[in-house]
């Protein structure tokens, strides 16, 4: 969570740093704050609220200096206070800094430093401003200095600091969160994400965990913890700056809805021996272990459902933070295959480090290219989607499953399984384009206080993730259920008009799912149904096209993603932005 970065150039860097946090405020987006250094003057603008209203009012971009931090929030330690917003200053004003992740042992931390030091703020974060002010007026030197304090921290933090008295470098500080340099012409950038800067570079350095780096703005050097000197290569990323624009959708999350039908296609470019490879190695392991959060969990789950008709060893999915049992299961034998849109995911990047030493083998899914997690596994795949800017995951929900069909197409022997998921695509069209049929259920869910999603089989996790999808930003409670299982309770909730939408095409599921919505209709529900055919029990028919079985999960999310987006436009929520969430959770 939080997005930080830091510009030293020939720019001034406040209005860099103001773009670079519009870009990045999926990450966090409860206060935000930007300092730069001009002369011997420390600046620093912060605020509680969005970043754009923070910007009318306190007008960030308007900062002097050519070398500058910035930080957008998402509060773990500290109320959302402008105190508690970052950047963090020392008492001497020798230190501004921003952080993003937790430091576990701050309580001590601010123990030790709090005779003498002024800590204004609730956070865990502002004791490491001070540290690294006490450390160097004892070693007078930036490098050291931020080793002797890396030592000294405990949990996760990525830190962007600059030193009042050396206005012509900035620092880096990595452990276990993401940290990467922009290379540009006479200026660089450290920051947690590539959309950041891509505007002015797509030449960048990621830096790996227990690393230091130092920027001016023609040179790199970094360095690791124990002050070793490391040589690392450029690596160029191919990424537009017009994929994170909205270009003519009032929002990103429709942009990222509609792209879908050509995402589903990109996810199916991979190198033809790497994805070999990758088949290869999921197949040869004798127990495979699938994990995610959040959406990647849901793919995870109808990953397990179709691989084990194609795989004799046992499959278990298992959410990132609910892994213990799991962990302790595995050996060298294992296969596992964490899947995630950002590739930093906290938890999930935290099971592999259990299980590296174990000679477990790491087969990752993963969206964010240059991410920890691609980095971390021994093999990998990336859904090509290109930026997701929305909060909630949409295309890459989608991207997951196509690749998902893609391995699962592999090891069936089907030759036309691309054509499969290139015909579908158009399918996908074709529902978008109906999307104003959708108008009188917005309305019933719009009223509602709870809504169900029901599905058997394949389409349970698309019910947990329809219901994900309703919650994160419709804010309207939604469970997402095996539909077998309303009988074991939920039944006793169902009232006059609550809304059920069973999405159940015509499968070898269909009928028992009719019982279930029969069932709720009775008492009352107003039933909805995503199918490929209609039926008497239905209040409202969404209509999804005929396919093949295993490929409907991938047609019947759309219309479910379609009524969570204009339901929380009906309430006018911002979609992009839910409140209380962040797109990429780097704490536990
Ligand atoms: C957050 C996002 C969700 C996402 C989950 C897992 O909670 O808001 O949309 O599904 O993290 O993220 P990942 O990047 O690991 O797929």
């Amino acid at each position: 969570m939080c997005g930080i970065t830091g510009y030293i150039g020939e720019k001034e860097a406040a209005p860099v740093l103001l773009q670079a946090l519009k870009r990045m405020e999926y990450r966090g987006y409860d206060s935000a704050g930007i300092s730069t250094i001009y002369k011997d003057n420390v600046t620093i603008k912060k605020d509680i609220g969005r970043i754009d209203s923070i910007n009318e009012k306190i007008e960030l971009g308007k900062a002097e200096g050519k070398i500058g931090v910035a930080h957008t929030r998402w509060a773990t330690h500290g109320g959302v206070t402008k105190e508690n917003a970052h950047p963090h200053l020392s008492c001497k004003q020798k230190v501004v800094m921003v952080h993003n992740g937790i430091i576990e042992n701050y309580r001590q931390l601010f123990k030790e430093l709090s005779d003498n030091h002024e800590i204004k703020s609730e956070t865990d974060s502002e004791v490491i401003a001070h540290l690294i002010e006490e450390e160097y007026d004892k070693e007078k030197n930036p490098l050291k200095t931020l080793q002797n304090v890396s030592k000294k921290l405990d949990g996760s933090f990525a830190l962007v600091v600059i030193f009042s008295d050396k206005k012509d470098e900035i620092y880096g500080v990595r452990k276990y969160a993401p940290l990467i340099v922009g290379i540009g012409e006479q200026e660089n950038f450290i920051s947690s994400d590539i959309v950041s800067f891509i505007d002015y570079t797509d030449n960048v350095i990621f830096l790996e965990d227990k690393e230091i780096v130092k920027v001016t703005s023609n040179s790199i050097e970094i360095v690791n913890f124990d002050g070793d000197k490391i040589s690392r290569d450029k690596t160029h990323v191919a990424w537009e700056a017009a994929d994170v624009s909205k270009e003519e959708f009032s929002h990103h999350t429709i942009k990222e809805i509609h792209e879908q039908s050509s995402t589903v296609q990109n996810a199916l470019n991979q190198d033809d021996e790497e994805f070999e490879e990758f088949v290869n190695k999921l197949t040869s392991g004798k127990n495979i272990f699938i994990t995610g959060s959040g959406s990647s969990f849901h793919i995870a789950l109808i990953f397990r459902k179709m691989l084990t008709k194609f795989v004799d060893s046992p499959v278990q999915a298992f959410l990132s933070s609910e892994s213990e049992e799991y962990i302790e299961s595995m050996n060298d034998n294992a296969i596992l295959i964490p899947i995630s849109q950002s590739g930093e995911t906290a938890d999930l990047l935290e099971v592999i480090r259990n299980v590296k030493d174990k000679g477990v083998t790491v087969l990752s899914i993963y969206n964010t290219v240059g991410s920890s997690l691609s980095r971390v596994s021994d093999f990998s795949l990336n859904l090509n989607c290109g930026p997701e800017i929305g909060v909630a995951a949409t295309k890459s929900f989608t991207s997951q499953l196509a690749i998902v069909y893609k391995i699962i197409f592999k090891l069936g022997n089907v030759k036309d399984g691309n054509e499969k998921i290139i015909e579908l695509s158009n399918k996908i069209k074709d529902i978008l384009s109906k999307e104003k049929t959708l108008q009188e259920i917005i309305e019933l869910i719009n009223e509602s206080n709870d809504v169900y999603f029901l599905g058997r089989a394949i389409h349970h996790p698309i019910a947990l993730e329809g219901a994900l999808k309703l919650k994160e930003l419709a804010y309207i409670h939604a469970e997402g259920m095996a539909a077998g299982e309303i009988k074991h309770g939920t039944l006793a909730l169902v009232e006059e008009g609550t809304p059920a939408i069973i999405i159940n095409p015509k499968d070898e599921s269909y009928n028992d799912t009719i019982n279930n919505a029969t069932e709720m209709k009775a008492r009352g529900a107003k039933i909805i149904g995503i199918s490929s055919e209609d039926n008497e029990v239905y209040d409202y028919w969404i209509e999804i096209p005929k396919v093949e079985n295993m490929l409907y999960p991938l047609i019947e999310l759309v219309p479910l993603q379609l009524l969570a987006y204009y339901t929380a436009i009906r309430r006018k929520n911002n979609p992009d932005y839910p409140r209380n969430l962040a797109k990429s959770v780097t704490v536990k």
